[in-house]
């Protein structure tokens, strides 16, 4: 399977996706990836692991759409079959997501539908919840709260600040998103509505 993967910051998710490819445990290759911002350090990962990378930032074009158009075009000329939102930090609109239906998944800092959104770990520890976690869920039309494919539960410690959460959360995005990528992979992802159900998946 072809992954289109995008991203914005640091790329640990992106990292994660290459380890296990490289391991020879994701049957999987990187088509592309496309960054929305030149200084993202996912690029230098990028580098290092000789993946086809490109740039493509908000500011170059008029309007969202056209902005859209170009990351659309780019995904199709690579041929992926499925777009990775690995830490982008933009919303995708409709016409976006239904360019690819349901071959986007996102990897999201909470259990949802708990705490969409940005600053999700922030949301977590001033709500008080005990528990938080992570999800990567299919990419529909509501923020961060497509189908789930897979969830990890986190506790939220006494001491924690919003770093030190994040990180302990970002520990299990680096495991859930290798595996969901997989499921997909495998063809064992069945959505029936909101529904997913992984075929052979044992829990
Ligand atoms: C992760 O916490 C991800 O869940 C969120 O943005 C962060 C990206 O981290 N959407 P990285 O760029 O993959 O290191």
């Amino acid at each position: 399977m072809k992954l289109g993967i995008l991203v914005s910051g640091r790329g640990s998710n992106l990292q994660a996706i290459v380890d296990a490819i490289e391991s020879g445990k994701l049957p999987c290759s990187i088509s592309i990836v496309i960054s929305d911002r030149e200084k993202a350090y996912a690029l230098e990962r990028c580098k290092k692991h000789h993946i086809p990378h490109v740039v493509i930032k908000r500011k170059d074009f008029g309007n969202v759409q056209d902005f859209e158009e170009e990351l659309i075009r780019s995904l199709r000329q690579a041929q992926v079959d499925l777009v990775v939102l690995a830490g982008f930090m933009r919303i995708l609109s409709a016409h976006f997501i239904r360019a690819f239906p349901m071959k986007i998944i996102n990897i999201h800092p909470s259990l949802t539908p708990a705490f969409v959104g940005k600053d999700a770990q922030k949301q977590a520890l001033e709500y008080g919840v005990r528990i938080t976690g992570c999800t990567v869920h299919l990419v529909t039309e509501e923020l961060d709260s497509g189908p789930v494919i897979v969830q990890a539960c986190v506790p939220v410690l006494p001491d924690d600040t919003e770093e030190t959460l994040s990180e302990r959360i970002l520990a299990y995005e680096h495991r859930v998103l290798p595996q969901a990528i997989r499921w997909m992979a495998e063809g064992r992802v069945k959505v029936e509505g909101r529904k997913v159900q992984v075929i052979g998946a044992k829990y």
